[in-house]
């Protein structure tokens, strides 16, 4: 799909903090979000709390092997019912008044009410959040009326059709609290245009005259040849697919592993990124070897922090409003502010 707009975002979608609440709304409270993987919820009882556009939400394995999801709040009055972070529940109790909930929801004790035995368990279960499972992978969406995941997927499905995802095994994770916009964070991801000026060593690796930015259904596909010189071995790091799904996510998958990205909002100035990194175990990599390589795709990440803080600090001062996007190089960011422009609808 080509992109509609050739300018940016006007600044105050990064500032505004009404606009902020609209997107949380319209696009983290209606798309499917990924909040973890299979793996972290092996075992019957393992679940995963986390916060996604401001609701507290938990993941849990049930005893038939099969994931449930529910809002992270207890009917009683409110209380968070699990910290947040992985772990293994037995019993589903409230720490406020000790009310039990099972592992599907239902409410199964209340203490101190006269009635305990008799009341509708069902009526005051727990406030269910859709989870769908792809390929290893473990998405909610808080919007009950939502299509299923695979068509919140877009091309993200056909375009890792041939990658071996759920051979690789995790490895680590690196997280980062960042002080921009979640847009100014992702406007830089799909931007291609920036890499020989903030990554020289990257711009080395690659022949920058293939750069190919490809955007198809919520989803934008990078491509970029190695250089032919380039030593061989060190251009390993960059070969491959390099994927932005919408709204929250990338993926780059390069020679013996893959990391994948949640950009996660946490105000209209702040943001936390999670990158979660896998191997191919038949790669035969040693720890310290995917340590090194896990440390390569930081340094890139990282390379772009201090100018995503400063585009932050001046679109906050007002004097920018927009600017024009590079027609080959930055049609990823014209589609994202295209989709971002859909969801919201006109500004409040
Ligand atoms: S708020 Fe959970 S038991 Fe009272
Ligand atoms: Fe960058």
């Amino acid at each position: 799909m080509s992109a509609e707009f050739t300018t940016t975002l006007d600044s105050d979608w990064y500032v505004d903090p009404e606009i902020y609440a609209r997107e949380m709304a319209t696009i983290f409270g209606r798309e499917w979000l990924l909040v973890g993987h299979r793996h972290e919820l092996a075992r019957a009882g393992e679940y995963l709390a986390t916060e996604l556009a401001g609701r507290r939400i938990f993941v849990l394995a049930g005893k038939d092997g099969g994931l449930r999801a529910f809002h992270n709040v207890c009917r009683h009055r409110a209380a968070q019912l699990l910290p947040e972070g992985n772990g293994q529940c037995g019993v589903l109790r409230c720490p406020y008044h000790g009310w039990v909930y099972d592992h599907d929801g239902r409410l199964k004790k209340r203490p101190g009410f006269a009635e305990e035995e008799s009341f509708d368990g069902a009526a005051l279960g727990l406030f269910p959040v859709r989870v769908e499972e792809w390929r290893g992978f473990v998405f909610v969406n808080l919007d009950p009326q939502a299509g299923d995941l695979l068509s919140g997927l877009g091309d993200m499905a056909a375009a890792t059709q041939g990658v071996p995802l759920e051979r690789y095994r995790f490895h680590k994770r690196q997280s980062y609290e960042l002080d921009f916009n979640w847009k100014t964070y992702t406007d830089n991801y799909l931007d291609a245009y920036h890499i020989p000026y903030l990554h020289p060593q990257l711009a080395a690796d690659l022949d920058m005259a293939t750069y190919r930015v490809v955007n198809g259904d919520r989803v934008s596909v990078h491509h970029a040849s190695p250089r032919a010189k380039a030593p061989a071995g060190e251009t390993g790091a960059y070969q491959g697919l390099f994927l932005w799904r919408w709204p929250n996510n990338s993926l780059g998958v390069y020679a013996g592993g893959f990391n994948i990205c949640r950009i996660l909002p946490q105000s209209v100035s702040r943001l936390r990124l999670l990158f979660d990194f896998y191997f191919d175990p038949e790669a035969g990599f040693s720890e310290a070897e995917k340590d090194r390589k896990a440390a390569m795709t930081c340094q890139v990440v990282e390379e772009d922090f201090p100018i995503c803080s400063q585009v932050q600090r001046n679109l906050e001062v007002g004097v920018y409003r927009s600017g024009p996007l590079n027609p080959r190089l930055e049609t990823g960011v014209a589609y994202f502010h295209d989709l971002v422009r859909r969801a919201v609808g006109n500004r409040p």
